[in-house]
């Protein structure tokens, strides 16, 4: 049951001792890799330090890139997707009062958006991994990553009170922004990007049914807004505020005051109002290391590189990076050396992977001409040197990154 934090896969009892990929995070891009490599006959285990409830019930992305629905479906996780996601053709624009339509469809040979929560992606991927009956561990404590620079890379963590080693051919950091992958990594091996924004979003959940069938990102002089939604009954919408905004003055009352105004179009279109299920604070932030990789850790998803919530981006470039990661590693298995795109087992640094470089490509088309300085390394502690700007992206190397993004 998805509700059931006390549920642990497996019993502490049949943890391996070893296997052949250690995944650290049971977020989407931790859980898609275990199903790729299982769909290819490679084994793994799952390791995550919160509880089954806390990762399915826990409120993040919800727009689906036509590529994520593409692969979730090719790999048999698609079915209640299927049924369920709400497909969006395109978005509105709304300006100067008027909303503007814009057909992506019609636009890209019919690929569009499908709006499907991140938990319900979980939650699906959770119920094939039970499946498989390989490893999936909840609730592990003191998780850790040890000898990466070695053939037998380690994780190490808790569970129920004892402490467990799981030797591993590759391990995969798939531990979030906040996870313990990354900050293993010696600092001298890391290159890292950041901008951080000068405006926050304050979002909410609403018991109300959405009032437009697709999305509606408004310009407005009081600030940006948009208009989404999770399902038939729930509308999801934002606000553009500081960084650092105080949710306290925020009332129900001046949240929906605040929405009327910067969403409401003069053909008398506006959100429909309910109780307020959920409000936060997001900040905006651009971050990306490079490699990500080190030795036989691997970096996917918001491990190794964040965007801002403005774009939907971060849900959709970790299933690619675990896309691709997958790809890599059954090479190396098949061919019994190194893959052959040199992408999993290549030494030294340099290494990239495509999501990295992709994400600044991305940034750069993102951001305003102003806005385009070169990026800054986050933390001077951290530093190693600036090797990239985002304007250097625009070369050719970036731009095939950016077609095979496309592709996939
Ligand atoms: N040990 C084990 N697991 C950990 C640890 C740790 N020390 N630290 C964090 N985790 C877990 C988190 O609890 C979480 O379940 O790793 C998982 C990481 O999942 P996400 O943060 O969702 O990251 P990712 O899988 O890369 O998903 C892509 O992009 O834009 C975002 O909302 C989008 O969260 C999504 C992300």
């Amino acid at each position: 049951m998805p509700g059931d934090s006390t549920l642990r896969f497996p019993l502490a009892a049949s943890i391996p001792a070893r296997t052949q990929v250690g995944i650290v995070g049971a977020g989407p891009a931790g859980l898609m890799l275990g199903h790729l490599l299982h769909r290819q006959g490679i084994d793994s285990i799952i390791v995550e330090n919160r509880s089954r409830q806390h990762v399915v019930e826990r409120v993040r992305a919800g727009v689906l890139e036509q590529g994520t629905v593409d692969l979730m479906h090719e790999v048999g996780v698609g079915a209640r997707l299927g049924r369920e996601g709400l497909r969006h053709r395109g978005i509105y624009l709304a300006f100067d009062g008027a909303r503007h339509h814009i057909d992506m469809a019609a636009l890209t040979g019919g690929r569009a958006i499908t709006v499907y929560g991140q938990n319900e992606v979980v939650h699906d991927l959770i119920e094939a991994r039970i499946e498989t009956g390989r490893p999936l561990l909840f609730e592990a404590g003191d998780v850790g990553v040890h000898d990466l620079d070695s053939s037998r890379p380690r994780v190490t963590f808790r569970s129920a009170g004892a402490a467990h080693e799981v030797v591993c051919d590759v391990i995969a950091g798939c531990d979030g922004f906040h996870g313990i992958c990354r900050p293993t990594i010696p600092a001298s091996h890391q290159h890292i990007y950041e901008r951080v924004y000068p405006f926050g979003w304050l979002g909410i959940l609403a018991e109300a049914a959405p009032s437009s069938t697709e999305l509606v990102y408004s310009r407005h002089e009081r600030g940006f807004a948009l208009f989404s939604m999770r399902s038939p009954t729930v509308t999801r919408l934002y606000l553009q505020c500081a960084p650092d905004e105080d949710l306290g003055p925020w009332t129900d009352d001046r949240i929906w005051s605040e929405l009327r105004a910067r969403l409401s179009t003069d053909d008398g279109w506006r959100p429909n109002e309910g109780p307020i299920l959920q409000k936060s604070v997001t900040g905006m932030r651009s971050f990306v290391v490079e490699p990500m990789r080190y030795g036989r850790l691997f970096l996917a998803g918001d491990a190794a590189h964040i965007v801002p919530p403005t774009g939907a981006k971060g849900l959709n470039l970790a299933m690619a990076d675990v896309y691709r990661l997958s790809g890599a590693i059954a090479e190396h298995y098949r061919s019994g050396k190194r893959a052959a795109d040199g992408l999993v087992f290549r030494e030294g640094a340099g290494t990239n992977v495509a999501g990295a470089a992709l994400l600044v490509v991305d940034d750069v088309a993102a951001a305003p001409q102003r806005q385009r300085q070169p990026v800054r390394p986050s933390s001077p502690a951290r530093r190693t040197g600036v090797s990239c700007q985002f304007d250097r992206c625009h070369d050719e190397p970036g731009r095939e990154l950016l077609r095979r993004a496309v592709r996939l």
